[in-house]
């Protein structure tokens, strides 16, 4: 059979789960978890029901980002493993019917990559260009007010060369100049050199933020309160958004679509939904982005309701949403939107895994994990430490709590993990798998129901009028009754038979008990 017949492709439709590496589980007893680890645990993800992974960053990097700051595209972190194993992880994915997405940076370096440390040795250095360079503002000082993502000026000055070069995130990583040939030339090769590997796609980081003013122009304010601003608090007016960033990916999409199966382009796309839409350009360009005003939306039927709407409104015909609402950087739904209450827990993961689109999962979404407190003595994340009072990324990257035992079954016994494992005998995927009333149980029997009856298909999604409250919708050939309330709610019916409850058993008829959520098959 083709599996691309009829434009389909592998991911419509699809569950991908994203596995931060160092967190997920320790193989060989350095506290971080590492590419065998994922190898050990492919079959829990097949037995779960996802269709993919995508890997935080694995390449070689100084860590000050923990591997979002690349020294080398095309080879593997050594703290993770060697290339070698990656291609026996994408072997044995394969195996399992997993596809492997890869983390690719192609907003910045490391300023301990080669590219930069030659740009740095002088003017008329060959990787000079390869980077943002610009000479000091008129009266001296960086050359405009754009700051970097821990609020302080992203210029960062170079004495032995006498200019200043950007960095949107940390000083040692340099922002490279997409304005340059060269740097398209490089990327072209290590998207090549990945998907001839076997890698399915890669997730984008910064996808929004590739190009910037070639004026180099002043950002106005953010206004406050808009997660999309950032820490920085200015509008990226002149640092997000350029519409050259388009041609970038309508060529990366061309190389994409000539691998069998078509490689994935989903971006890291932190952007407004007007500008969101534009990413997927005429069915040219990234095939997946991801939905932050989704994520940040509030955890009410008429929060979350509104976002889907407008998503589906915006986004050109045909291209299909993504669903998320945890990862690395903004901590884990079950503590922002549910408060770490599993009846809500699971209602968000009926909502993830039955509205039109892809869904991706991150890692503990499954077992309802929550944030983790990390002490600041115990904190890694060099970004989030230098930004002031905000709360850290760190508690969102805990590692994976596998079994009850102290080290939650991450690493060995006495190894101190790279963070704290938190309260493992309190949730952890042992006791959860074994439990059938399990927030797990719930999450692989919901993976199931979906992959058998929305599988693939771009199901029209439509609400169903209800209730302050509640949130009611159809979607291929199933309805959505979901009560977002502490109070039992009447059911607008008709409704079919009861497929799945986030409850368990289904609630009595008519009716939706508190913070439940059930799926039915659509009356005809
Ligand atoms: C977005 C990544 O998700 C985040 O973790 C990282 O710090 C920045 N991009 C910079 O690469």
């Amino acid at each position: 059979m083709d599996e691309n017949a009829g434009g389909r492709r592998w991911w419509h439709g699809a569950v991908l789960y994203q596995i931060y590496v160092r967190s997920w589980l320790d193989t060989d007893g350095d506290g971080y978890g590492d590419l065998n680890g994922v190898i050990a645990r492919l079959d829990y993800l097949s037995w779960l029901g996802v269709d993919g992974i995508w890997l935080s960053p694995t390449m070689p990097s100084p860590d000050q980002d923990w591997g979002y700051d690349v020294s080398d595209y095309l080879s593997v972190h050594p703290d993770l493993g060697t290339l070698a194993d990656l291609d026996r992880l994408v072997a044995e994915a394969g195996a399992r019917g997993l596809r492997v997405l890869l983390d690719l940076v192609p907003n910045h370096t490391s300023t301990a990559h080669p590219w930069f440390i030659d740009a740095a040795g002088g003017r008329d250095s060959g990787h000079r260009d390869y980077y943002v360079w610009a000479d000091p503002a008129p009266g001296g000082g960086p050359p405009n007010n754009w700051l970097d993502a821990t609020g302080h000026p992203a210029w960062a000055w170079h004495e032995p060369t006498g200019q200043y070069y950007l960095h949107s995130f940390l000083d040692s990583q340099a922002d490279l100049n997409w304005r340059e040939p060269a740097v398209h030339s490089e990327f072209r090769e290590i998207l090549r050199f990945w998907f001839d590997r076997g890698i399915a796609g890669f997730r984008i980081d910064v996808a929004q933020g590739l190009y910037k003013d070639a004026e180099l122009r002043d950002n106005p304010p953010g206004e406050a309160g808009d997660p999309l601003v950032g820490r920085s608090g200015q509008r990226p007016l002149h640092t997000a958004n350029q519409p050259e960033s388009h041609g970038v990916f309508r060529d990366w999409r061309r190389i994409a679509e000539r691998y069998q199966p078509p490689r994935l382009l989903l971006g890291e796309t932190w952007v407004d939904l007007a500008a969101l839409a534009g990413f997927y350009g005429h069915d040219d360009e990234l095939q997946l982005a991801f939905n932050f005003p989704f994520v940040f939306a509030p955890f009410t039927a008429r929060g979350l309701s509104a976002v889907v709407a407008d998503t589906l409104a915006i986004l050109p015909a045909g291209a299909f949403p993504v669903w998320t609402a945890s990862n690395h950087d903004v901590g884990r739904f079950p503590t922002r939107w549910c408060g770490g209450d599993d009846r809500k827990v699971r209602l968000a993961l009926l909502v993830l895994a039955t509205l039109p689109g892809t869904t991706v999962l991150y890692y503990g979404d499954e077992i309802g994990m929550t944030d983790v407190a990390v002490p600041p003595e115990l904190r890694r994340d060099h970004m989030t430490r230098e930004s002031g009072g905000r709360p850290g990324r760190d508690r969102g990257r805990t590692p994976m709590p596998w079994e009850a035992s102290p080290s939650g079954g991450f690493t060995a016994e006495g190894v101190k993990p790279w963070l704290p494992v938190g309260d493992a005998a309190a949730r952890n995927v042992a006791d959860q798998r074994q439990d059938p009333a399990s927030v797990l149980s719930f999450c692989r029997s919901l993976l199931a129901l979906r992959r058998a009856e929305l599988g693939g298909r771009v199901a029209g999604y439509e609400t169903v009028p209800a209730a302050e409250g509640q949130w009611v919708y159809r979607v291929g050939g199933l309805t959505v009754a979901a009560n977002f309330s502490d109070t039992p709610a009447a059911r607008p019916g008709p409704v079919g038979a009861v497929l799945l409850s986030t409850a368990g058993e289904p609630p009595p008829a008519g009716t939706l008990r508190p913070w439940e959520g059930i799926v039915t098959r659509r009356a005809s």
